[in-house]
């Protein structure tokens, strides 16, 4: 298990457009499985390969729905339909949440590991976080969707 330095709101690397990847290599498994390892490590729901500092087109997401983890590479959001708004937060803005209107549900289309296409259909909390996540490749944050600001997680708690 290797994890990586997560990137915080702020540093360059998360507001530039990420490189698509050509082919798959030993560099860039070892890569998806750190960022899987970092992803879990630190509770998150997602993760893009810029918030580790990396401009490639890769993020893996695991929504806790039982079937393990996404691996997302050259994703595209081909349809989308409907309207959630609810919480969003970001590894790279810890501590932090804000209001979010996304579509309620998206089908991606993206390659595999194996680099094979690929369409995965997601509704609700994984079509948020696959949205929020292909925005991290383009060096967008929810921050700038997030319609009343942003608030302290610790706060709310209270
Ligand atoms: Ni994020």
């Amino acid at each position: 298990m290797a994890l990586r330095k997560i990137r915080e709101m702020g540093e360059d690397v998360l507001t530039k457009h990420c490189k698509e990847v050509t082919k798959m290599n030993l560099r860039t498994k070892l890569l998806i499985n750190d960022m899987l390892d970092t992803m879990y490590e630190a509770g998150g729901v997602g993760l893009a390969a810029p918030q580790v500092g990396i401009l490639k087109r890769i993020a893996v997401v695991d929504v806790g729905e039982g079937d393990g983890p996404i691996v997302l590479i050259n994703p595209e959001i081909l349809e989308q339909d409907g309207e959630q708004t609810g919480e969003e937060g970001c590894l790279s803005v810890p501590g932090k949440y804000g209001i979010v209107t996304r579509p309620n549900y998206v089908k991606v289309k993206t390659l595999t590991e194996s680099m094979d296409e690929m369409i995965i259909e997601g509704e609700e909390l994984l079509a948020r976080a696959l949205c929020h996540e292909i925005e991290h490749l383009d060096g967008k944050l929810y921050v700038e969707l997030a319609e009343d600001g942003l608030h302290d997680v610790e706060d709310e708690k209270e």
